[in-house]
């Protein structure tokens, strides 16, 4: 058996920990109403709770922790972000969109309940994804809770994630150069991650200007993180990636695999990591679980 990285060491406790926080935080936050709106809230807990790999929600924390921000501060701000995510992996997974059954292992929203209460599952995480971050218990102030909801909301519309599943679409019917991919794949993935780091640093009161690091860090994992993603999906294991996998080439979609081929691929999420870390220099230390998840992003299996 290979020896244990340092990094897998800090890495793994932390994805335990904040898989962990983000299951109670949404438990907490979304009770069952005993009346009508159940199925709604029913199908908002289906979709959130006790999935995924809480990629945006340990990068949200571990920015935060760079700069001493309160836990529940930031667990409540990666809730946030998180149920962006599921609400977009929902909407990603009807009929309209990808139309796949399985996600994260079990039958995805719209097969496990019905098509209608998956688009009202993802409208509904959508607001309360913004409700929670506006709301004083986040953080006291209301300057950061504004920063916070614009921060999220500019990652999360036509300038950001929706704008690149809009792409994405166009995608499979046009041929896009790598410019075209690359904005398209900053905008699918890229704005939420980026988002999540950009959060972090909101809640750590870090001004714009100090940001630069933190924003080439994340732009670089961003598009490796996508690359990985369209590289699993080609070469990737079904069982444990809990979703259909060999979608894109049978969508005929324009991705980075189709325009650099899987060895340049591969070869450009590890260079993009490589930056990434570069970017981290100045924080030294502290920032090693930022660096190991940067290494998980190429190193995942799912
Ligand atoms: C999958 O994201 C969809 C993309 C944006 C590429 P993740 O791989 O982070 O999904 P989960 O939440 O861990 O399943
Ligand atoms: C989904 O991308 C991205 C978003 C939901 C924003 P994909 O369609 O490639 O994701 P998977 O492969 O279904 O997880
Ligand atoms: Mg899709
Ligand atoms: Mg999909
Ligand atoms: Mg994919």
């Amino acid at each position: 058996m290979a020896e244990t990285a340092p990094s897998d060491a800090l890495l793994k406790p932390a994805l335990e920990t904040i898989a962990r926080e983000i299951d109670a935080s949404f438990d907490a936050l979304l009770p069952l109403p005993d009346d009508p709106r159940r199925k709604l809230v029913e199908g908002m807990r289906y979709a959130a709770i006790g999935g995924g790999k809480r990629v945006r929600p340990l990068l949200l924390t571990a920015t935060a922790a760079l700069y001493g921000v309160d836990r529940d501060a930031a667990v409540r701000a990666a809730t946030a972000l998180e149920a962006i995510h599921c609400y977009s992996l929902v909407h990603d997974d009807l009929p309209c969109m990808d139309d796949d059954a399985l996600r994260h292992g079990k039958p995805t929203t719209h097969i496990a309940f019905d098509e209608a209460t998956a688009v009202l599952t993802g409208d509904a995480l959508h607001a309360f994804a913004f409700e929670v971050l506006a709301d004083p218990a986040t953080t006291g102030d209301p300057f950061v809770r504004v920063e916070l909801v614009r921060t999220l909301a500019g990652a999360s519309g036509a300038g950001g994630m929706a704008g690149g599943q809009m792409m994405d679409i166009v995608a499979e019917t046009a041929s896009f150069d790598l410019p075209t991919v690359t904005r398209l794949q900053q905008l699918k993935t890229g704005a939420l991650l980026g988002a999540a780091v950009e959060m972090g640093a909101i809640l750590g009161h870090l001004p714009p200007e100090g940001r630069t690091h933190l924003r080439g860090y994340a732009r670089d994992i961003g598009l490796a993180f996508q690359i990985v993603d369209d590289l699993l999906d080609a070469e990737g294991d079904e069982e444990l990636a809990g979703k259909a996998l060999r979608k894109d080439e049978a969508q005929g979609k324009e991705t980075f695999l189709t325009l650099l081929g899987l060895d340049r691929a591969r070869e450009q999420a590890h260079m993009l990591v490589d930056q990434a870390i570069a970017h981290l220099a100045s924080y030294g230390p502290k920032a090693d679980l930022l660096r190991a998840l940067a290494r998980f992003i190429v190193e995942r299996d799912r």
